[in-house]
């Protein structure tokens, strides 16, 4: 492989004039036996050319079966990073390494082990949106589409960590009666929908649903009709007889929503200050067409875990799977 510069976390070189991308990107995973595994918050274009496109969960679940050489995954760091830890002797590429979360960067691995120091005997449930580190220190992994059954899967008296997302903690245990300790952390994305501009719209669109995404805080939570994961929100966009729909998660979704609701109206529900585009996360979007051509065509940047936090990090994350599967999620 020619040496190229990735000191800027993406690989840095110039695109031959006139080349064809999409064209490029569809002959260079045939040849090289890759995959390109897409969440539902990347710019159409990539979920358009993605072998898959899903939720966090799915992702996960597709990495863990998938028997091809490389791995591209179009997403956001820790998604990398899980398929890494399930596929070790796959080469898991990314096509910008800066596509972090801020929820993720909310808990530091050496926080979470000096909270837990805290807690004696309390067992640790952490959002798949960690890193590894974080991931070694917990009990299971959960997403927002398993995160209710994983929490009742423990016996009602059980003492719960839940981390990082106070969001989906505090919504999990209103919805389960449990009373789990919750790590302060949230997503800059879904903090900022604003429960006034939603009640504005609501007025506008007086037959439309509102879908949110667990990561809203409470009082935006209170005004949804659907509370999901983005996959959870689709199916029900999709099935619902309703025609029009407020969605308060990053704005991506909408993509696949207009693809598979024919017909139906889907609104971004817009965060408080709508000069910005905050209904974006700017992490996800760090992925382009033009970064995910070069990845290919260079191998490059690669997704690496420590082996020992890999070793570690792993058992909470196939006990996640092995719960979705028992539960045909
Ligand atoms: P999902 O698990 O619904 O894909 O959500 C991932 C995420 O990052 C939400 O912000
Ligand atoms: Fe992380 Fe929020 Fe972006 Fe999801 S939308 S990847 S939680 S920063």
């Amino acid at each position: 492989m020619i040496a190229v510069d990735i000191s800027r976390g993406y690989v840095c070189a110039p695109i031959e004039e006139g080349v064809d991308m999409i064209a490029e990107i569809k002959r260079m995973k045939k040849e090289k036996n890759a995959v390109i595994l897409a969440h539902y918050y990347q710019e159409s274009a990539i979920q358009d050319i993605a072998d898959f496109v899903g939720d966090s969960l799915a992702l996960a679940q597709w990495a863990a079966k998938c028997d091809a050489d490389i791995l591209v995954v179009c997403g956001v760091h820790f998604m990398g990073e899980t398929a890494k830890i399930l596929c070790p002797n796959k080469k898991v590429l990314i096509p910008d390494m800066n596509a972090g979360c801020s929820l993720a960067d909310s808990c530091k691995a050496e926080d979470l082990a000096a909270f837990k120091t805290q807690y004696p005997g309390y067992k640790v449930i952490s959002y798949v949106n960690t890193s590894a580190a974080v991931k070694a220190h917990t009990d299971i992994v959960v997403t927002s589409t398993n995160a209710r059954q994983i929490v009742e899967s423990f016996p009602a008296d059980e003492k719960l960590i839940f981390g990082p997302d106070r969001n989906l903690g505090n919504y999990i245990n209103s919805i389960t009666g449990r009373n789990m300790v919750l790590w302060n952390g949230a997503c800059h994305v879904h903090e900022k929908f604003s429960v006034e501009k939603i009640v504005e719209l609501k007025k506008q669109y007086p037959n439309a649903q509102v879908l949110a995404h667990p990561e809203c805080k409470s009082t935006v939570l209170a005004l949804a009709d659907k509370v999901g994961s983005t996959a959870a929100l689709l199916k029900y966009a999709i099935n619902s007889d309703c025609k029009e729909f407020i969605v308060a998660t990053e704005s991506g979704i909408l993509h696949e929503m207009q693809k598979n609701g024919k017909g139906k109206t889907f609104i971004p529900a817009p965060p408080a200050d709508s000069t910005c585009a905050c209904n974006e996360c700017n992490y996800m979007r760090l992925n382009t067409i033009e970064k995910l051509y070069n990845t290919l065509k260079y191998e490059l940047p690669e997704i690496t875990v420590d082996s020992q936090i890999a070793e570690k990090a792993i058992a909470p994350i196939e006990k996640m799977l092995e719960i979705s599967a028992q539960l045909g999620l």
